[in-house]
């Protein structure tokens, strides 16, 4: 039995789990405390300092509902989301790159025609998504489901906004075909910040950081026998592009925005390739085309 001392305090708290109960959970709660007490002994954390984190982590679980999760906010902020991605989507060579979900997906969204326009505000400049998607050895994929979604020209998502977006506005699903090709009509993405009225607002500043995104195409795409991805398209030449707020952005994902000829249109080709599912879990089936 050991004493609790500045000194021993890693040792007298890890000492008292029961290491056969739940051996994964022993590990990742070891490791937190002898991290937590290093990072305290480290900085010689204050009182007060003790009590504001505390304070700041009450008020960010008190703004979470089924809206808006703060904690998540707080995770993209700190690179946390991106550093668990990449432990967990370590992909091969070739393979498309992922990057953060974010909090704006909604599940379900219409299921629509190739080529159908998403846009149903009528804002922002138009632009033609079209690309494949593709496994490793670049052969199409058949069914595969690609689900987009982005903000409307005011840097807002529809979610953000009910009552003043319609409903579905900037979302889709599309189904590919025997070509693996997928077309879309959406907007050119806009930079936005992301939600700043909160704690983690006020963090960011408090460190001198902004809350801008750059502009960006959000995918998650499904498909038999495939790991899910999910990824964004950036827009090559985005002021935001080196100081995302969340960590998101990827070389390999920035894509040009080209204009098409003779009209006031843009175009955006990404082509996706995806991974062979490695799981044990069954496949994800994708929703059939309607
Ligand atoms: C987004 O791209 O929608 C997003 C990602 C992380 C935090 C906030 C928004
Ligand atoms: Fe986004």
């Amino acid at each position: 039995m050991t004493y609790f001392t500045e000194q021993r305090s890693v040792e007298a708290v890890v000492e008292r789990t029961n290491l056969d109960a739940n051996p994964r959970l022993a590990q990742v709660m070891t490791s937190l405390i002898e991290h937590l007490h290093a990072f305290a002994k480290d900085v010689a954390l204050t009182e007060s300092e003790w009590e504001y984190a505390i304070t700041f982590l009450t008020s960010t679980g008190q703004l979470c509902s089924q809206e808006r999760q703060e904690f998540i906010l707080l995770s993209d902020v700190l690179g946390l989301s991106m550093l668990v991605d990449a432990i967990n989507h370590r992909r091969p060579t070739g393979a498309t790159d992922s990057t953060v979900f974010g909090p704006f997906h909604v599940k379900g969204a219409p299921i629509r025609d190739m080529g159908e326009n998403i846009t149903l505000d009528g804002k922002g400049e138009s632009c033609q998504f079209t690309g494949r998607v593709v496994d490793l050895s670049g052969s199409p994929i058949a069914g595969a489901c690609v689900d987009v979604w982005s903000d409307n020209a005011d840097g807002y998502y529809d979610v953000q906004q009910p009552g003043i977006q319609p409903q579905w506005n900037n979302r889709g699903r599309f189904i590919t075909g025997t070509d693996g090709t997928y077309a879309f009509r959406g907007i050119k993405p806009t930079s936005y910040p992301i939600p700043d009225d909160g704690p983690v607002g006020a963090l960011l500043s408090a460190l001198g950081r902004h809350p801008y995104r750059p502009a960006h195409m959000h995918f998650l795409i499904t498909a038999a026998n495939h790991e899910r991805l999910v990824t964004h398209t950036f827009a090559a030449g985005d002021e935001y592009l080196g100081s995302d707020a969340v960590f998101g952005v990827k070389h390999s994902l920035v894509t040009s925005y080209e204009r098409a000829d003779q009209d006031t249109v843009w175009r955006c080709n990404f082509d996706f390739v995806l991974t062979p599912d490695t799981t044990d879990s069954p496949p994800s089936t994708p929703p059939s085309p309607r």
